[in-house]
């Protein structure tokens, strides 16, 4: 079903599409040995333009654990990308020697452009302060093994809903289920773009409310997903300094919290999380950057056609 195809943005594949690669990474999870194998002799490359843990190294250990294996870069300058060759032809090239490749990148739209140079499928990473499929399907399995479906709660999102990647395919993602409400919780600065407001709430009738106060929202959440000020994504560091520190959730916070709130941060963070929280049973982000490298091995094996 998913066979060849690419991951550009969370719309690309239907909530039944999703659902398979949630099913599939549940059975990975459950029995990881099953899978040692089943990517022998599959090449996965990746393309990273901007600095990454979670990301690069999930995906690296996704493979590895299905039994293929990786080459790629983490630094572009030690690339002919140095000498000014274009994504196109980059990704054309790599087409010749992998059989599936991964791509962050600063620009907004430079994986599709990849994606447009090959029949290789590609999947895109994080691109500027666009989209990031593969974290929101990190978001909703972490979800998914908590609640035992997705729909029906209100998603509190707060920090940086302007530059805020994951946000933005959270929010689109998340669109498409039953019953989710959400309330954005930013400074005015940090607001969401018009592009989601309209062009997804809006259009899609979907109840919202924005804030700027992290208290007034906490007790009627079900999820709060909280995100880090990006420092690489201000044009003005005076404006990042006064911003960085505006939200931080910390145990008095929480308090204030349902008990089974779910607490999740796509990392990494800087100071929005207080380090006493995480020993908190409702922080579950450390847990959902596991359930990263387990749905990347579900979506590596459904785009490469492999059954599981
Ligand atoms: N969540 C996420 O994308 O983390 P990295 O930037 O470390 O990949």
């Amino acid at each position: 079903m998913l066979k060849g195809k690419s991951l550009l943005e969370p719309m690309d594949f239907t909530v039944d599409e999703l659902e398979s690669i949630f099913a599939l990474a549940d059975r990975i999870i459950a029995s990881p040995a099953d899978y040692m194998h089943k990517c022998e002799g599959k090449l996965l490359a990746t393309l990273f333009y901007e600095p990454s843990t979670r990301t690069r190294f999930s995906f690296e250990a996704a493979m590895l654990r299905l039994g293929g294996q990786v080459i790629g870069f983490s630094e572009p300058n030690s690339s002919s990308v140095a000498k000014g060759e274009s994504i196109a032809d980059t990704t054309r090239t790599v087409a010749c020697y992998c059989d599936i490749a991964v791509m962050r990148h600063p620009k907004e739209g430079a994986p599709r452009v990849a994606a447009n140079s090959t029949s290789m499928p590609v999947i895109n990473a994080g691109d500027g302060g666009h989209q990031h499929p593969t974290q929101t399907l990190t978001d909703l399995l972490t979800i998914r093994r908590k609640k035992g479906y997705i729909g029906d709660m209100t998603v509190g999102l707060c920090g940086d809903l302007k530059f805020g990647r994951t946000v933005h395919s959270l929010i689109k993602a998340l669109s498409r289920y039953e019953g989710i409400k959400f309330v954005l919780i930013s400074p005015d600065e940090l607001k969401i773009p018009d592009y989601v407001r309209k062009g997804v709430l809006i259009k899609n009738n979907i109840p919202f409310v924005e804030v700027t106060d992290i208290k007034e929202a906490l007790g009627g959440l079900d999820v709060l997903y909280m995100t880090r000020v990006q420092r690489e994504r201000f044009f003005n560091e005076e404006d990042y300094i006064r911003l960085k520190d505006c939200y931080i959730l910390d145990a008095e916070k929480m308090k204030l919290a349902k008990e089974d709130m779910m607490v999740l941060h796509p990392l990494p963070r800087v100071n929005e999380i207080a380090v006493e929280v995480d020993d908190d049973p409702r922080a579950l982000y450390f847990e959902q950057a596991k359930n990263g490298m387990y749905v990347r091995m579900a979506l590596i094996m459904s785009l490469l056609g492999i059954e599981g």
